[in-house]
């Protein structure tokens, strides 16, 4: 009790110095984030709640200044419940380290949180149902910065048809935050003399953050 009682003395006196609202604030997010999660992981508002295995939340820091958005999880990412996992998902770690960074720094998700069979793209039905579960994750992590992973994400965060190959190397916005287009690793494996323009494009991400490779 006198513990209790000496942590609010503390904090009382703390008040208008910002850290206390900071430890609030930062307990505030965790839950927020926690409930938003479980929220997703129940989700039941498209057909895809009948065929997943797992609901892919996202994976990461919650206070990550970067955020990367892929499409939708596929086979590997269904079986284990984390994004970017499978082949794709390697070649992502790789960038993300060539970057500075480890992957638990960064924040990964997709556009749809369950798996659409057989790999297809996500119909716009499911989109309209999932982009929801996004939009809240974005504004609760704040990140400074944006990466879409691919055509599929890029064109639909920003409500346009132009192709990935005019999208990426140029900033965009998304819910006022810098919004950076490149290729999505998938397509790097298939097309790797690609690579150096996503590098291209990592190192404008670095320069914007402030961060060496
Ligand atoms: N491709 C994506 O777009 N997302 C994943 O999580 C895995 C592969």
């Amino acid at each position: 009790m006198d513990i209790l009682r000496s942590v609010k003395a503390y904090l009382e006196m703390q008040k208008g110095s910002g850290v206390s609202e900071y430890l609030f604030s930062a307990k505030n997010k965790d839950a927020e984030i926690e409930k938003l999660k479980n929220e997703t992981m129940a989700c039941q508002k498209c057909p895809l709640a009948k065929t997943r295995k797992n609901v892919v939340f996202g994976a990461g820091s919650i206070n990550a200044k970067l955020v990367f958005v892929g499409e939708a999880p596929g086979h590997d990412e269904d079986v284990q419940g984390q994004p970017f996992v499978g082949k794709a998902g390697m070649l992502l770690t790789k960038i993300i380290e060539a970057m500075g960074f480890k992957r638990e720094d960064v924040y990964i998700c997709n556009i749809l949180k369950c798996r659409p069979s057989g790999n297809r793209n996500p119909l716009p039905e499911e989109i309209a149902q999932c982009i929801e579960h996004l939009y809240k994750q974005i504004d609760l992590i704040k990140p400074d910065v944006i990466c879409g992973l691919g055509k599929f994400a890029s064109q639909t965060l920003l409500n346009t048809e132009t192709p990935i190959s005019q999208l990426r190397g140029r900033w965009h916005e998304f819910r006022g935050i810098k919004f950076m287009p490149t290729f999505h690793p998938a397509y790097l494996l298939r097309n790797p003399n690609d690579k150096k323009l996503v590098w291209q494009d990592m190192k404008n991400i670095m320069e914007q953050l402030d961060v060496q490779g």
